[in-house]
């Protein structure tokens, strides 16, 4: 059958999708002699996949409109299989508060948070944030990805300017407890009680910033894994990554941001990514990688367990 790899479209890791996640995985599948195509749904209406005749998708799309369950559901209504999550665990995933409501719920342990509406941006507003959560903190827009309108605030000052940032690319702001520690990956494949945990990934990004330039342009960004830590905090960290992920209700593949605090090595979970980063130096493929599944089998695994 015919491929369509979705990427580009109109969400602010456009860049991302079109010029690194989406050609790798097309140029993937076209080695294994897939036929396949690229199509960007910010050049063309999604209905042109129907008439054309593809029949399967593989979204290499992260952020708004993409990952966030809208371009699932249209592929729903279009009858033409997708890769990844479905349009309810998309939707909720790719928004970090109705995520952590859903985790904290199951009893799984992410940092302490505070939601503020965008319009709340006055100083008597911004500044009872570190008072609840201390300093340092982040002030993240609940629907983007990479970094994006983040910031790390280390002091009062800071709070209405990163606000403010954060309200630029949605309508609330989230406001979360800083864990210091290590920064770790860990992916997931599969569904329900076929899903599989692959190896953590710990990242050592140049001064502890895993920020957009550090997570797409700096070469010095290392990516341990074997992640180097005991067996046992591996495990634990793996348990809860796949409950994280059962929690969503996510399938296909996901991949869960946890930090691991340094003063007690417990671990948190910030997010789970249901259109992870497919470039070359991304974290899944790094993962699958050391699970022994290449570049080239990741994908094709995937779009074989493409799903309605
Ligand atoms: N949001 C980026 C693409 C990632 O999580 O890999
Ligand atoms: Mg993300």
């Amino acid at each position: 059958g015919k491929v369509a790899v979705l990427m580009g479209g109109t969400s602010a890791e456009r860049e991302v999708s079109k010029t690194m996640s989406g050609p790798g995985v097309l140029k993937a599948l076209l080695s294994l002699g897939v036929d396949a195509h690229a199509f960007d749904p910010a050049e063309r209406e999604l209905v042109e996949l129907k008439h054309e005749g593809f029949d399967r998708c593989f979204i290499a799309l992260h952020g708004r409109h993409g990952e966030d369950g809208t371009v699932q559901g249209a592929l729903e209504l279009l009858g033409i299989p997708y890769t990844g999550s479905g349009v309810m665990a998309s939707s909720i995933a790719m928004d970090k508060i109705m995520t952590k409501r859903l985790w904290l719920a199951d009893g799984l342990p992410t940092p302490r948070y505070v939601k503020l509406a965008a319009d709340q941006q006055t100083r008597e507003h911004t500044r009872a944030v570190p008072d609840e959560l201390g300093l340092p903190l982040f002030v993240k827009p609940p629907h983007e990805g990479s970094s994006m309108g983040a910031t790390k605030v280390v002091g009062y000052s800071q709070m209405q300017e990163a606000v403010a940032l954060a309200a630029r690319y949605d309508s609330e702001v989230l406001c979360e407890e800083f864990i210091d520690g290590d920064e770790l990956t860990c992916p997931v494949l599969g569904e329900g009680l076929n899903a599989v945990v692959l190896p953590v990934v710990r990242i050592q990004a140049p001064a502890g910033n895993y920020d957009y330039q550090n997570k797409y342009f700096t070469d010095s960004t290392r990516y341990l894994c074997p992640s180097g830590l005991p067996a046992e905090e591996e495990q634990e960290i793996q348990r809860i990554v796949l409950a994280a992920y059962l929690s969503l209700g996510c399938r296909g593949w996901g991949r869960a941001d946890i930090m691991l605090r340094a003063s007690d090595r417990k671990p948190f979970l910030l997010e789970m990514n249901t259109s992870p980063g497919m470039t070359s130096h991304s974290l899944v493929p790094i993962s699958a990688k050391a699970a022994g599944l290449s570049y080239e089998q990741l994908c094709l695994w995937l779009l074989a367990h493409a799903s309605l």
